[in-house]
């Protein structure tokens, strides 16, 4: 067996030394390099390639956290274990969402530190040469449709998860329909599917995160669309990044056909990730004032990020135009064209919701079903893939 390659990161130098000390007895090991912050300990690591990084969470200019998940989505190959005091429980949760493997509590013997590197080393090593194993899938082209609005209710969740299945129904093609509201998300509940893991669970794996270990954490809707639920508790949303959120979608792509994508109404870092990263938005409004407002802002916003109109595609939910305000008139407002109306049928919609049947199944006689359908089939029948955006994400916040 080779040796343990290590990095130690800590601000404290003597602590480093100590650290050193404790390793110099182990000839498996050997200790590679150092560093005193978050900002060296990424470099050191892109340049020596260590097996692992010894992490402390509170240093200045850039703490173990924000290093960790960077290390954990650039140099997937390298495992972090961070160091905490204890009474550091919530950092340490973070550290853990950011990526880390493993923790081991300050103080600690040199049989406990030599204890969990060899553990976590050996345990990452069989994971790495199970998931190496040759794959024989074809590849796939993937189209990633994020459906979005700026105001809450207008019947987004109901969309994306009616489209979802369409989707699966009609074309026999992988469908993965991906719950980023993430405070609020209710795609389970509307699908009926029994949640065992969510989108929060997947994180703490997201640098071992391939299309096998993907296929864990999706349930499956008995339509055959895989769905990644939310968070169970709304605090746990803050745990999520725009760099996990990256990773969830790139994973998918590799062997979903179709990724449909529900969002919360913001412009959240992690849903202007999604719409970055998405071929097409679906942008949903319903005909008053104050959603027409909303969605105007939106779509300025959207602007502003250079999106393309092409990229974009207005659906008008609950459309009718019995309450004083005309499509042409919003069309002109928004400087768009509707793409898809949906009708308002409460009995429909409600019914299937609280039944967990999704009405393109049901009631596929209906005109609110129809509506959908009709969106899928135009769908499936697009070849050309709108051009990528530049990241949204990086122009806002400047990295
Ligand atoms: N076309 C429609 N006709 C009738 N009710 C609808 C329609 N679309 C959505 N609804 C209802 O409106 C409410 C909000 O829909 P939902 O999909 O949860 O919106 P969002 O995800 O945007 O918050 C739900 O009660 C849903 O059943
Ligand atoms: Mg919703």
């Amino acid at each position: 067996m080779d040796k343990i390659k290590v990095v130690i990161v800590d601000d404290t130098e003597e602590t480093r030394n100590n650290i050193k000390t404790l390793l110099s007895f182990e000839k498996k090991i050997e200790v590679i390099g150092e560093a005193e912050n978050g900002e060296e300990a990424i470099f050191i690591t892109k340049e020596a390639r260590p097996d692992i990084v010894l992490m402390d969470i509170n240093m200045p200019v850039m703490d173990g956290i924000r290093a960790t998940e960077e290390i954990t989505m650039n140099v997937p190959e390298t495992t972090v274990i961070i160091m905490s005091v204890q009474g550091e429980q919530e950092y340490l949760r973070k550290a853990m969402s950011a990526g880390a493997r493993e923790f081991l509590n300050k103080p600690f013997s040199g049989e406990d530190l030599v204890r969990t590197l060899v553990k976590t080393y050996e345990t990452e090593y069989k994971r790495r040469e199970h998931s190496s194993l040759p794959k024989i899938t074809e590849e796939v082209k993937s189209k990633v449709i994020t459906v979005f609005s700026t105001k809450g209710g207008v019947g987004k969740t109901t969309i994306a998860s009616n489209l979802a299945v369409s989707l699966a129904r009609m074309t026999k093609k992988k469908v993965a329909l991906v719950d980023l509201d993430l405070q609020f998300g209710d795609v389970a509940i509307m699908l009926n599917v029994s949640v065992k893991n969510t989108i929060s669970d997947l994180i703490k794996e997201i640098n071992q995160l391939d299309e096998e270990l993907m296929d864990d954490y999706l349930v499956t809707h008995f339509s055959g669309v895989r769905v990644l639920p939310a968070p169970i508790k709304p605090e746990y949303a803050e745990y999520i990044t725009s760099s996990h959120v990256e990773k969830i979608i790139k994973t998918l792509k590799e062997s979903y056909h179709y990724v449909i994508i529900d969002t919360s109404a913001s412009f959240h870092e992690t849903v202007l990730t999604s719409l970055d990263m998405s071929d097409r938005i679906m942008l949903v409004s319903t005909l008053d004032l104050p959603t027409i407002k909303n969605v105007k802002s939106g779509l300025d916003v959207m602007e502003s990020l250079h999106y393309s109109k092409e990229k974009i595609s207005i659906i008008l939910n609950k459309a009718s135009e019995q309450f004083g305000i005309k499509y042409k008139d919003f069309e002109n407002t928004l400087k768009h064209n509707i793409w898809a109306y949906v009708p308002e049928d409460s009995q429909t919609v409600i019914t299937s919701a609280n039944k967990g049947f999704p009405f393109v199944m049901t009631r596929t006689e209906t005109k609110v079903a129809k509506a959908i359908i009709g969106m899928a089939t135009e769908i499936t029948a697009e070849k050309a893939v709108v051009e990528k955006e530049k990241s949204a994400f990086k122009k806002i916040f400047g990295f």
